[in-house]
C-alpha cells in the first residue's frame, strides 16, 4: 500500500473514538520497530521525521525508508514531516513523497503563523498531502519555565476556532500542559481546555510531548478528542538503554548489528505499549 495522507488516518480515528501513534525515527531499525510494532498490533501508523532527524539523515534517506516500509506492508502509514520550519522544506517534503506536513509558526504572531500555515495548505491540498499547525506553545521541558508561566502559552479555544477556519488545516496541534523531552515532575493536562477546543472544532486535534505522561492521562486526552499523539523520547530511551546494556555486557563487542538489533526489539515492544494505550490496535482495517 502506498503512503496515505495522516488525515484519512485521523478520520478514521475520530469515527471509531481511537488516536494514531506518531513515531519519531531517525534511521531504518526505528523505522522497521514502528512498522514491526504496527503490524503485530494491526494498527494504523505514523512515522515523523523531526528537524534532527532531517539533518541526521537526509530527507531523501527518510523518504527511501518509508517507501520501502511501506512497500512490504499492508497497514496503512502516513509519513509526516514534524515540526516544519518554512514553506520551502514543508514544499521539500511533499516532492519527496511526504503525505503529510506540519508546519509549525506557534513563534509567530498569530495574523503571520495564518499566513504561513495558509500558504503550505494552498499547496498541500493540490498535492493530496494533509497539513498540521500548531497554535499555542508547546515548547520544551528545558525551557525551564513554571507552571502557570507555561499557561499563558496555552491554546486558546476562540483563537484556535478562527485560526482552523481561516487556514484550511486539516488536524491542529494544542498546548495543554504537555512538553517535548522527560519531565521532571508529572505533567498535568489541562482537559478543561482541551473540552473547549474540541467543542469549537471539527478537525483531529494533536498531542505532542506524550513521553512520559501517565496512560490514564492520555486515554483521558484521547477520549476527549485526541486522534494523533507524538511520541519520540520514551522510543530514544528504551533504544539506546538497549544498546548501554548490550556494550555493559560485551565491552568488546565490534558488530554494531548485535548492539542496533537489540535496541530495534526493545523500541518495538514500547511502541507495541503505546499503541495500545491510544486504541488503534487491530484497527488498521478500519481506515
Ligand atoms: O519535536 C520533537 C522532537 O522530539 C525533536 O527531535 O531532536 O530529532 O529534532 P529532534
Ligand atoms: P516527546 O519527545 O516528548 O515524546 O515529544 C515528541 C513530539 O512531540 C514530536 O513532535
Ligand atoms: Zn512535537
Amino acid at each position: 500500500m502506498p503512503l496515505v495522507p495522516a488525515t484519512r488516518l485521523l478520520k478514521a480515528a475520530s469515527a471509531g473514538g481511537y488516536a494514531v501513534g506518531a513515531f519519531n525515527c531517525n534511521n531504518m531499525e526505528l523505522v522497521q520497530a514502528i512498522i514491526t510494532a504496527a503490524e503485530l498490533e494491526n494498527a494504523p501508523v505514523i512515522l515523523q521525521a523531526s528537524q534532527g532527524a532531517i539533518k541526521y539523515a537526509g530527507l531523501s534517506y527518510i523518504a527511501a525508508l518509508a517507501k520501502a516500509a511501506v512497500a512490504g506492508t499492508s497497514i496503512p502509514v502516513a509519513l509526516h514531516l514534524d515540526h516544519g520550519t518554512s514553506f520551502e522544506q514543508a514544499l521539500r517534503c511533499m516532492t519527496a513523497g511526504f503525505s503529510s506536513v506540519m508546519i509549525d509558526g506557534s513563534r509567530l504572531p498569530f495574523a503571520e503563523n495564518v499566513a504561513l500555515t495558509k500558504h503550505v495548505v494552498g499547496v498541500a491540498h493540490v498535492l493530496g498531502v494533509s497539513v498540521e499547525a500548531e497554535l499555542g506553545k508547546i515548547g520544551g521541558t528545558e525551557d525551564d519555565i513554571s507552571v502557570s508561566e507555561a499557561e499563558a502559552f496555552f491554546t486558546d479555544p476562540d483563537e484556535a476556532a478562527r485560526f482552523v477556519a481561516e487556514t484550511g488545516i486539516d488536524s491542529l496541534a494544542v498546548a495543554i500542559g504537555t512538553a517535548h523531552g522527560r519531565y521532571k515532575g508529572e505533567p498535568r493536562l489541562d482537559f478543561d481546555r482541551l473540552d473547549q477546543i474540541a467543542a469549537r472544532l471539527e478537525i483531529p486535534l494533536v498531542l505532542h510531548g506524550s513521553s512520559g505522561v501517565p496512560p490514564e492521562a492520555i486515554r483521558e486526552a484521547v477520549r476527549r478528542g485526541i486522534r494523533k499523539v507524538n511520541i519520540d523520547t520514551d522510543i530514544r530511551e528504551s533504544f539506546t538503554n538497549a544498546m548501554r546494556r548490550v556494550l555493559e555486557a560485551e565491552s568488546g563487542e565490534i558488530d554494531p548489528r548485535k548492539v542496533l538489533g537489540p535496541a530495534r526489539e526493545e523500541a518495538t515492544v514500547i511502541i507495541r505499549e503505546k499503541i495500545r494505550i491510544f486504541g488503534s490496535a487491530n484497527k488498521a482495517d478500519t481506515v
